[in-house]
């Protein structure tokens, strides 16, 4: 009953898993938990997603359909320098050009982008870090731009944990050129403990934008929404929803703004992502830099798109037979902030749900889920279980 629930409308549900099993220390229940949602979201078992992956809408129906992924569950990568799917920076600002009081050195030494504060490698995700003690009037930032850069329509989903060290500005953003951009953009120095306030900035950059020497804020492309919690204490989803007809900006699928109008980018614009952590000390903007090294933590990425190559449009047309049929589409799970489960939940995880598409695989030993989960290993999962008592 539980798997049929959970696969009609998952999103929506209280989380099964997380009810009774916090008093048993371990682990049985939770293995079973982590196969429940493995069946409960690989499906719709018998969809492969050859036609696309489909995004809920404000109303929570699922609408919009899109052909391409790129997935990261930065968390489970041993070792962002050989993924094909991301570059990491390496460029140098001058203080002129980065439109602030100092420069900005983006580097990708495995050293700034990939350990916590005892030296191990990071095993939250990804970290950005930007460091306080300049180099050469610079501060060390840092970045990640995805590989493929034709992205147009799409769902772009981060996961990430904010600095709350003041003096830098952490950016999730969908980029084309510098007047065609949607950013989530986040201040540390704007996070305000004592009166619990935690903005956001939504921009799209304009031409009106790049007038006011790129300062967003004197235009009407910008929305400084608040955020319905404290993002420096723990990972919440941040969703970009570039639409036909507008664009959304959501927190763990809470609305925070919609846009449209003038800005928003042309459908031929192919774009990339970006995940940005940088400073230049501009008062106006980022301020800073920090007063000690602050890392911005990435745990996944997850996007699902139009392409704007002829040559992905023809290989969806070439593998996509029957698009009415209802099993050919995939639809993308919710995470919201009372149910995290889809957090874990990849289709690039299953081989029979991202054919043909380019995501990255990592050689040995990164999936947590096998693509086909036995039913041998349930029923006698369930029989132990109920025999120990756990139902
Ligand atoms: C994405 O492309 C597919 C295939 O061309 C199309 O059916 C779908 O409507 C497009 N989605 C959007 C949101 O434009
Ligand atoms: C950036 O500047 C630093 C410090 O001057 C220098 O060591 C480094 O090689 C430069 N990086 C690039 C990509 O030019
Ligand atoms: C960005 O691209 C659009 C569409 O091609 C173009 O009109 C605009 O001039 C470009 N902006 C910049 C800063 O190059
Ligand atoms: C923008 O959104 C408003 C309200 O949802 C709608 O009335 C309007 O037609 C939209 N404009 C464009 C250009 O899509
Ligand atoms: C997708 O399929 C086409 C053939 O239909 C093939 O040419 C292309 O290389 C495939 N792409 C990937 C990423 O597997």
């Amino acid at each position: 009953m539980m798997l049929l629930a959970m696969t009609g409308n998952a999103p929506r549900h209280e989380n099964a898993c997380s009810g009774h099993s916090t008093k048993r220390p371990f682990s049985l229940f939770h293995s079973l938990c982590l196969l429940v949602i493995a069946l409960a979201f690989s499906g719709q078992v018998l969809a492969d997603c050859e036609c696309g992956y489909q995004s809920d809408n404000l109303d929570g129906e699922y609408q919009d359909v899109f052909t391409d992924i790129i997935e990261t569950n930065f968390a489970r990568m041993p070792d962002i320098s050989t993924n094909t799917d991301w570059l990491r920076q390496e460029f140098n600002v001058t203080r002129a050009k980065a439109r602030g009081e100092y420069g900005e050195m983006f580097y990708v030494k495995d050293d700034v982008e990939y350990v916590d504060k005892v030296g191990n490698r990071a095993s939250d995700g990804l970290q950005l870090l930007v460091r306080k003690d300049l180099v050469d009037g610079m501060v060390p930032v840092a970045e990640v731009d995805t590989a493929r850069l034709d992205l147009s329509y799409g769902t772009f989903r981060a996961s990430m944990k904010l600095t709350d060290i003041p003096g830098t500005c952490a950016a999730f953003f969908w980029y084309f050129n510098d007047t065609q951009e949607i950013d989530m953009e986040f201040l540390s120095k704007e996070f305000d403990h004592s009166k619990n306030t935690y903005p956001v900035n939504l921009v799209l950059q304009s031409r009106a934008a790049a007038a006011h020497g790129y300062d967003a804020s004197q235009t009407d492309n910008f929305i400084k929404a608040n955020l319905p919690f404290d993002p420096t204490a723990d990972f919440h989803e941040y969703r970009i929803d570039y639409n036909p007809s507008e664009i959304l900006f959501y927190a763990d699928r809470v609305l925070l703004a919609k846009m449209n109008g003038s800005n928003v980018p042309s459908p031929n614009s192919h774009g990339h992502l970006i995940l940005s952590h940088w400073s230049n000390g501009n008062p106006k903007w980022s301020g800073g830099p920090p007063k000690k090294d602050a890392p911005l933590v990435i745990r996944y990425l997850k996007a699902y798109f139009n392409s704007t190559d002829p040559k992905r449009t023809q290989d969806w047309s070439d593998r996509c037979k029957n698009a009415k049929l209802e099993t050919s589409v995939c639809k993308i799970p919710v995470v919201t902030r009372e149910n995290q489960i889809a957090k874990d939940y990849f289709f690039s995880d299953y081989e029979d749900k991202a054919k043909n598409q380019t995501v990255y695989e990592p050689t040995s030993g990164a999936r947590t889920f096998e693509p086909v989960v036995s039913w041998t290993v349930i029923v006698v999962l369930l029989m132990v279980g109920y025999a120990g008592g756990y139902f």
